[in-house]
C-alpha cells in the first residue's frame, strides 16, 4: 500500500492528461499501457525484489549485490529524485494553493479564457507559488523526519479509495457534459499519424514516472517488505492501481477540455485549468473542489515523502547523517533547486530556455532519466545478479512460476526496449560527453 502510495500521485491526474494531451491521445495512451506492461511491471519486481534481497538503500544494495562500479545506478538515481522533488513540490504548491483558491469562490467561471488568466495571474506573482513550495517541502520533510512505514500505509489505505470513489463521480459529471464525445474520441481512437519518436519517450518517461520506477523509490521500499509477500502480486496491483487512476484522470479532463473549449495542448497547467470548470458546473462543485484538491495534495504527499525518502536514506547509510540533519539538507538544496521552475511558469520569460520553461526542461530530463536508471537495473539484475535475483523474488513462497520469463525479460527485452526508446538521447549525451573530454 504504501508503495501504491508513493506511485499514485501528480503524475496520475496532473501529468497524464496534459502528456497525454500533447501527444495526441488514444495512440499514445496504448505506447503508454504497452510500457507500464512490458517495460514497468517486470522492472517494479526487480526493484522491490533487489531492495528485499539486499535490506539496503539504492546505493549500497547495488554494492551488495553486484558490486563494480554498479552502485553509481543507485548514484544516478538520488540525481534524479533530487530533479524530480524540485518540481513535484512546485506542482504540488499549486495543488495547495486551488484547495484556497477553490474554498474561496474565486474560480467560479467556466469560461477558458478566465481561467486562464487566474492560473497565470497565481504563478506570476513569484511569492505565492514559492510560498506554497516550501509549505509543502516543509510538510514533506516533517513525515519523512519521523520516520515512515507507518503512517504512509495508513494515510495510502484511506486515500486511495476516496480519491478512487471521487474520480468516478467526476467522471460522470465529466463524460454527461454536451460536447464531452469529442474528448471521448480524442483519448480513444489512435490517431498513428501523431505518433513519432517523441511520443515514445514521452510515453515511456509518463510511464516510470507514474509507477515511481527507475530511481531506487521501489527498491528503498522493497527493503521494507518481508519474505513472505508475493512480489509478482504486489508488482501488479501497484502497476494496476496506478495505471487505473492515471485512466480515470484521463476520462475526467480530456473530455472536459474539449467540452469546454480549452487546449489539450496547454502543457502543465492543464489539469488547474480545466477542473475549476468542471466544478463550477456542479451542484456543491465548491465542495467537490475543496475535497478533490485536498485528496490530490495529500497523493502528492504521499509521493514526495518517497522521493525524499530515497535521498535522505543514501544520506544515513552512505554519510552517516543523522535522520533529522539529512532530511534537513536534502530538502533544502531541493527547494533552492526548485525556485527556477517555480519561477519558469509566469507570463515572463525568465528561466525559460530555447522557448522552453525551465519546469518542462526537468521534465523532459526526468522522462530520460528514470527509463535510463531502469535499463541498467534491468541489466544489472539480469545479467550479474542473475540467478540469484529470482531466489530473492521468490522469498519463502515458491509461487512465481514465470521466473526464468521474468529473468530473461529483464536480460533482453526491457533493456532492448528502453534502448530503441532512448537511442537519440543517449547518442546526444555521448557526443556531448566524448565533447567534453
Ligand atoms: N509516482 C509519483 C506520481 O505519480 C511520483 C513519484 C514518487 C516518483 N516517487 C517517485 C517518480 C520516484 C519517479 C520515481 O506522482
Amino acid at each position: 500500500m504504501a508503495a501504491a502510495g508513493s506511485a499514485v500521485g501528480l503524475g496520475n491526474i496532473w501529468k497524464f492528461p496534459y502528456v497525454t494531451g500533447e501527444n495526441g491521445g488514444g495512440a499514445f495512451l496504448l505506447i503508454y499501457l504497452a510500457c507500464i506492461l512490458a517495460l514497468g511491471v517486470p522492472l517494479i519486481m526487480a526493484e522491490l525484489a533487489v531492495g528485499r534481497g539486499a535490506r539496503r538503500s539504492p546505493v549500497g544494495a547495488f554494492r551488495a549485490l553486484a558490486g563494480g562500479a554498479w552502485p553509481l545506478v543507485g548514484m544516478l538515481g538520488i540525481f534524479t529524485g533530487f530533479i524530480i522533488l524540485s518540481f513535484y513540490i512546485v506542482v504540488a504548491g499549486w495543488t495547495l494553493a486551488y484547495v484556497v483558491f477553490t474554498a474561496s469562490g474565486q474560480l467560479t467561471s467556466t469560461d477558458p479564457q478566465a481561467l486562464g488568466q487566474a492560473f497565470g495571474g497565481f504563478i506570476s506573482g513569484s511569492y505565492l507559488p514559492l510560498g506554497c513550495a516550501a509549505l509543502f517541502m516543509v510538510a514533506t520533510a516533517g513525515v519523512v523526519i519521523g520516520g515512515i512505514s507507518n503512517g504512509i500505509e495508513r494515510v495510502s489505505k484511506l486515500l486511495m479509495p476516496l480519491l478512487f470513489a471521487l474520480l468516478i463521480v467526476l467522471v460522470f459529471r465529466v463524460i454527461t457534459l454536451p460536447g464531452a464525445a469529442q474528448g471521448l474520441n480524442f483519448y480513444l481512437l489512435p490517431d498513428w499519424s501523431r505518433v513519432s519518436a517523441d511520443t515514445f519517450t514521452a510515453a515511456i518517461g509518463q510511464a516510470f514516472f507514474s509507477l515511481s520506477l527507475g530511481m531506487g523509490a521501489l527498491l528503498t521500499y522493497g527493503s521494507y517488505l518481508n519474505e513472505q509477500q508475493h512480489l509478482p502480486r504486489s508488482s501488479l496491483s501497484v502497476a494496476g492501481l496506478d495505471t487505473g487512476i492515471a485512466i480515470l484522470a484521463g476520462f475526467m479532463i480530456l473530455p472536459a477540455v474539449f467540452a469546454f473549449g480549452f487546449n489539450p495542448e496547454s502543457g502543465p497547467k492543464l489539469a488547474f485549468i480545466t477542473l475549476p470548470a468542471v466544478f463550477a458546473s456542479m451542484p456543491a462543485g465548491v465542495i467537490f473542489g475543496v475535497i478533490f484538491f485536498l485528496l490530490l495534495t495529500v497523493a502528492a504527499l504521499t509521493s514526495a515523502v518517497s522521493l525524499l525518502e530515497v535521498v535522505v536514506t543514501y544520506l544515513i547509510d552512505e554519510w552517516y547523517l543523522t535522520r533529522r540533519r539529512a532530511t534537513i539538507v536534502a530538502a533544502l538544496v531541493c527547494f533552492a533547486v526548485g525556485i527556477p521552475s517555480a519561477l519558469s511558469q509566469g507570463a515572463s520569460d525568465v528561466f525559460v530556455i530555447n522557448g522552453v520553461p525551465f519546469l518542462d526542461w526537468m521534465v523532459k530530463l526526468t522522462d530520460f532519466l528514470l527509463p535510463l536508471g531502469g535499463m541498467l537495473t534491468a541489466l544489472c539484475v539480469g545479467w550479474i545478479i542473475g540467478p540469484r535475483a529470482v531466489a530473492l523474488a521468490r522469498g519463502d513462497r515458491n509461487g512465481f512460476p514465470l521466473a526464468t520469463a521474468w529473468l530473461w525479460m529483464l536480460r533482453l527485452a526491457v533493456p532492448a526496449g528502453i534502448f530503441w526508446i532512448l537511442k537519440n538521447d543517449l547518442l546526444a549525451l555521448a557526443v556531448w560527453l566524448i565533447a567534453l573530454l
